[in-house]
């Protein structure tokens, strides 16, 4: 799917909004992440971190969480915006690929902060689905 200018702008704000939410006392690294979803609403999470660590729900699952909590297990992901508040280049990590890859439409769009070849902060724009390639996805179990 192509978003436009304003939703990918408008996706964008949230993740960064969402992200000041986030509990990171220990990796001080705070990540939000927004979802529209195919009714056209949005649905935001932010990194939850655990004293134990490896308990630790990255934003992007928080988000798809809370998605389902909010309106049920039929919502798909037309778009992703992923931001921190460290102004790091970062893409979601491969769990996160993976749990978002379970509701995501095949033409899903992901955008996340990422260093242009210009040298200039911005964010990526891609297909969900080339971050993830040879997935391991619901169709495989039949
Ligand atoms: N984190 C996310 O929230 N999303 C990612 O895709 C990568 C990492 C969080 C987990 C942890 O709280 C912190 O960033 C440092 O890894």
């Amino acid at each position: 799917m192509c978003l436009t200018p304003e939703q990918a702008e408008a996706l964008q704000l949230a993740a960064t909004d969402v992200a000041k939410n986030a509990y990171a006392p220990y990796s001080h690294f705070r990540v939000g992440a927004a979802l529209l979803l195919d009714d056209g609403s949005t649905v935001t999470g932010c990194n939850v971190e655990n004293a134990s660590y490896g308990l630790t729900n990255c934003a992007e699952r928080t988000a798809v969480f809370s998605a389902i909590s909010e309106k049920g297990p039929q919502i798909r992901i037309r778009a992703i915006a992923v931001d921190n508040l460290n102004g790091a280049a970062s893409a979601p990590c491969g769990a996160c690929r993976q749990v978002l890859s379970e509701f995501a439409l095949e033409d899903a769009i992901i955008l996340f902060p990422a260093v242009h070849s210009t040298g200039e902060h911005g964010f990526e724009s891609r297909p969900f689905f080339d971050l993830l390639p040879f997935s391991f996805r619901p169709g495989d179990l039949t």
